[in-house]
């Protein structure tokens, strides 16, 4: 079995998680809407993650709605006490799958509710604030209100620590003011590298910064030096990206996702893949001249 802890660790609000943890979105029904077509096999992908020794799970109760923490529940309730869940908030899910905003503290209040109930917990470790501004990526706007609202529910007692998603550099710096910011996930991956800036920011003042699309989303990753490099390496083209994530920054969390046992443990062992410096420098020009170096 796969030993996580090879990657290091990191705090994330108080606690101490491994760096490759797992994403749930995927064990939603297609398009993240509705049950998966296999709810055993999605059981399966989460007792195996927990068996692995992940003990970070991203989740949220849009994806579904409610699909994807009802499965966390069946699959692992009563939790391990090193499982860290993290879920989101901010949008919500029309009739057809379409996502739309829910930023209002009645809207934020209700969501609470529903993940904790839908999680069967007393309260949450994390929640991250969606930013729903522009649903398919950061947006400059104010925050402050529903950041403020969920302020509020965390001196309620309902959530331990708050983080930012798809938020801008700005949106970071000004939430820090309303209260403290225990993580920010937003995307970012070998090819989509706009929040270099952010990544030294947060990785200097020790907050984990955890990369969505970590293997490049619904249309995993696809580029001929990445496939030469995994060749070179005896490795695969999903487990060298994972591991030039984890070279990238002691703060990266990885939340991969999968629906799938086979690709959970072929993600997991990329804790074992080193990248030697010539390998990080060819990957490092995927993502075009615009990339900084390391
Ligand atoms: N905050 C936000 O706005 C936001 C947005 C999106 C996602 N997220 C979070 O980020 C997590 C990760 O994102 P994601 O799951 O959408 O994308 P991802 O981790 O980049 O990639 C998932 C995709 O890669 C495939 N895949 C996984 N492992 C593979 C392997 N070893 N070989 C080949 N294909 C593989 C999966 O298909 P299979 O199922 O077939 O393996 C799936 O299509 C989500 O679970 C969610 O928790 C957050």
């Amino acid at each position: 079995m796969t030993d996580l802890s090879r990657a290091g660790t990191f705090v994330l609000g108080d606690r101490v998680v491994k760096r490759l943890g797992y994403g749930a979105m995927q064990l939603a029904g297609p398009g993240v809407f509705g049950p998966p077509k296999d709810r055993a096999a999605a059981l399966a992908v989460l007792r195996e993650a927990v068996a692995q020794g992940v003990d970070h799970i991203d989740t949220s109760d849009f994806y579904g709605p409610h699909v994807t923490n009802d499965i966390i529940r069946e699959a692992l309730h009563p939790y391990r006490d090193s499982l860290v869940i993290v879920t989101k908030v901010g949008a919500r899910r029309d009739g057809q799958g379409g996502w739309l905003p829910a930023l209002s503290a009645a809207e934020l209040r209700q969501a609470i509710d529903d993940n904790l109930r839908n999680l069967g917990l007393d309260v949450l470790e994390v929640v991250n604030l969606r930013s729903m501004l522009d649903v398919h990526g950061p947006k400059e706007g104010s925050l402050e209100a529903p950041l403020t609202a969920l302020a509020e529910m965390r001196r309620q007692g309902l959530i331990k620590h708050i983080g930012l998603s798809n938020v801008t550099h700005r949106q970071v710096i000004d939430g820090r003011r309303i209260c403290p910011i225990a993580c920010v996930q937003n995307m970012y991956n070998l090819a989509h590298r706009a929040d270099e800036a952010l990544v030294a920011d947060l990785a200097r003042d020790g907050v984990p910064y955890v990369p969505f699309f970590p293997l490049g989303g619904f249309t995993p990753l696809q580029s001929t030096v990445l496939s030469d490099v995994a060749r070179a390496l005896d490795a695969t083209p999903m487990q060298v990206a994972l591991a030039w994530l984890l070279q990238r920054s002691p703060n990266l969390l990885l939340i991969p996702g999968t629906s799938s046992v086979a690709h959970l443990r072929e993600n997991l062992a990329a804790v074992d893949l080193r990248l030697p410096p010539d390998a990080v420098a060819r990957l490092d020009g995927i993502a075009g001249e615009s990339a900084p170096a390391h």
